[in-house]
C-alpha cells in the first residue's frame, strides 16, 4: 500500500514536498486578503506570534507522529491509541472540504494567466473586470475544470516525475518575483500609508476575530491539522533533522505570506485610498489589485504580470496536488480501488463539489449561509471551525494520551530537541486553552 502513495526522495525531498504543500494559494491570495481586512499590522503581529508557538508545536507534533507510525493520518492516530482513529478520519474530511474550493480559485488564475498571455492584461486592471468574471456561470467552471484537470493529471502521474525538481526551482524564482513587485507596489505614491497599515499594529481593531482568522490561516497556510504532514512526515527518514525541517518550513512559508501582503496592502492604498471598502474586498483582493499593479508599470509591467502568474499557478499545484494526493490516498487505503479509479473518482467528485463555490458569486449569489458567499462559507466551516478542533483534539491525544515524550523521543532521534519546552507548554496547555476560547467567543460572535 506504502509504495503506491508518492514518495519524495531523501531530505530535501520532504523539505520541498511539505514546503510545496504550504506554500500557495494561501500565501499568495488569501494571506493578503485577511491581512487587509483585519486590520493589517495587527493581524500580522498576531499571525507571526501564532507560527512560533502554534505552528512550531503542531508541525513538530504531527510530522513526528507520521514519521514515528509510518503511516498516514488515519491509520497513524488509531495506531498510537485505538480510541483516537476518529481523529484520523476527522482530519481527513478537511481536505475533503478545502480541494474543491482550491480549484475554484485555481481556476481564476488559468484565468489570469491566460488574459495575460492573450495581451489583455490592460482589461483585468479596469474595476469590475474580476466580479464580471467570477459573476458568469460558465466561463469559471471551464476554468475550474482546466484547473482540476492538470492537477489530476500530476497526481496520476506520480509526484516524482518531475513535480519534484521543477518545485526546486520554481519555487525560489517565485519568491525572488515575489519580491519584485513588493518593492515596485511599496514605491508606488500613496503606498507608504499602506506599508504602515500592514506593518505598524494599530491595538484598538484587536477582537477575538483577529486571532481566529490568523488561527486559521496558520493551519491552512501550514497544511496543518488536516493529516497532511503527518502523510508527509511518515516519508522522512529516521535521521533527518526534524525540528529543523520544520523551522525551515515556516520560514518559507512565513515569508512568501508576509512578502504577498507587502506587494499587495501597500498597493491597495496606492490604487483606491485604502478606504475601508476596497480592504474588504475578501477573496478577490489578489485579483482585483495585482492587475492595477501589473498595468501601472506599463508593457513590462504586463509581460510581468503574465510570467508571475504562472508561478503562482505552479504555487497553487503543487499545493492542490497535496490536497488531492491526500484524498487520493484515504480513498486508497480504505477501499484498495485502483489509482487510476480513485483519480478519476476524486477528480469527478471535486468537480461536482466545486460547483456550488464557483456559482456562488453569479447564479447562486441568494444563498448566503451566515452572511458569507458559498466559497467563503466553505472556506469558513474549514478553517474557522473543523481545523480548530482537529488541532484542539491533536494537542490534546499528543499531550494527554500518547504524552510529549513520545513525540520529543521522536524528535531528539537525529538531534537534540532544542525548543523542548517551548513544545510541551504550547502543545499541553496554551494551544487547547487559547482555541477553546478562541473557537467558543467566535462562533458566538458570528451567531450573533
Ligand atoms: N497550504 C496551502 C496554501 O497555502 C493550501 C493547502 C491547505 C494545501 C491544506 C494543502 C492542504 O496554499
Amino acid at each position: 500500500m506504502e509504495q503506491k502513495r508518492g514518495k519524495f526522495s531523501g531530505k530535501i525531498g520532504f523539505i520541498f514536498a511539505a514546503a510545496g504543500s504550504a506554500v500557495g494559494l494561501g500565501n499568495i491570495w488569501r494571506f493578503p486578503y485577511l491581512a487587509a481586512k483585519y486590520g493589517g499590522g495587527i493581524f500580522l503581529l498576531v499571525y507571526l506570534i501564532l507560527v512560533v508557538t502554534f505552528g512550531f508545536a503542531l508541525m513538530v507534533a504531527e510530522v513526528a507522529i507520521g514519521r514515528k507510525t509510518q503511516l498516514s493520518a488515519v491509520g497513524a492516530f488509531g495506531k498510537l491509541n485505538q480510541k483516537f482513529s476518529f481523529l484520523g478520519y476527522l482530519a481527513s474530511v478537511v481536505p475533503m472540504i478545502i480541494f474543491p474550493y482550491y480549484c475554484v480559485i485555481g481556476g481564476w488564475v488559468v484565468k489570469y494567466l491566460s488574459v495575460y498571455v492573450s495581451g489583455q492584461g490592460l482589461a483585468a486592471a479596469q474595476d469590475g473586470f474580476f466580479e464580471g468574471f467570477i459573476g458568469k456561470p460558465v466561463e469559471p467552471i471551464l476554468f475550474l475544470a482546466v484547473y482540476v484537470g492538470i492537477t489530476a493529471l500530476i497526481v496520476f502521474l506520480g509526484v516524482q516525475n518531475g513535480v519534484e525538481k521543477a518545485s526546486k526551482i520554481m519555487m525560489p524564482v517565485l519568491a525572488v518575483l515575489a519580491l519584485g513587485v513588493a518593492v515596485y507596489s511599496v514605491t508606488r505614491p500613496g503606498a507608504l500609508d499602506g506599508v504602515k497599515y500592514y506593518l505598524i499594529p494599530d491595538f484598538s481593531r484587536f477582537s477575538p476575530m483577529t486571532v481566529l482568522a490568523a488561527m486559521g490561516q496558520l493551519f491552512y497556510s501550514m497544511s496543518l491539522a488536516m493529516g497532511i504532514m503527518v502523510t508527509y512526515g511518515s516519508y522522512m527518514k529516521k535521521e533527518d533533522d526534524l525540528e529543523k525541517s520544520v523551522k525551515q518550513i515556516e520560514l518559507f512559508d512565513t515569508g512568501m505570506a508576509f512578502v504577498a501582503g507587502m506587494m499587495i496592502v501597500p498597493a491597495v492604498f496606492a490604487f483606491s485610498g485604502g478606504d475601508e471598502a476596497a480592504l474588504n474586498k475578501g477573496a478577490g483582493l489578489m485579483f482585483v489589485t495585482l492587475p492595477k499593479v501589473f498595468a501601472d508599470a506599463g508593457t513590462l509591467g504586463l509581460i510581468f504580470g503574465g510570467v508571475f502568474f504562472v508561478l503562482v499557478l505552479f504555487a497553487a499545484l503543487t499545493s492542490s496536488v497535496s490536497l488531492m494526493e491526500t484524498v487520493v490516498s484515504i480513498f486508497q487505503d480504505k477501499f484498495h480501488w485502483s489509482r487510476k479509479f480513485t483519480c478519476t473518482l476524486v477528480m469527478v467528485g471535486c468537480l461536482l463539489l466545486a460547483l456550488p463555490s464557483s456559482l456562488g458569486y453569479g447564479l447562486l449569489s441568494w444563498i448566503a449561509p451566515l452572511g458569507f458567499s458559498l466559497l467563503d462559507f466553505f472556506d469558513f466551516i474549514s478553517n474557522s471551525v473543523l481545523m480548530p478542533i482537529v488541532a484542539f483534539l491533536t494537542c490534546i491525544f499528543v499531550g494527554y494520551i500518547v504524552k510529549t515524550k513520545a513525540v520529543e523521543d521522536e524528535v531528539k532521534l537525529s538531534s537534540p530537541f532544542k525548543r523542548e519546552k517551548l513544545f510541551t507548554v504550547v502543545i499541553k496547555y496554551l494551544a487547547p486553552v487559547c482555541i477553546v476560547l478562541i473557537l467558543v467567543t467566535s462562533v458566538l460572535d458570528a451567531l450573533g
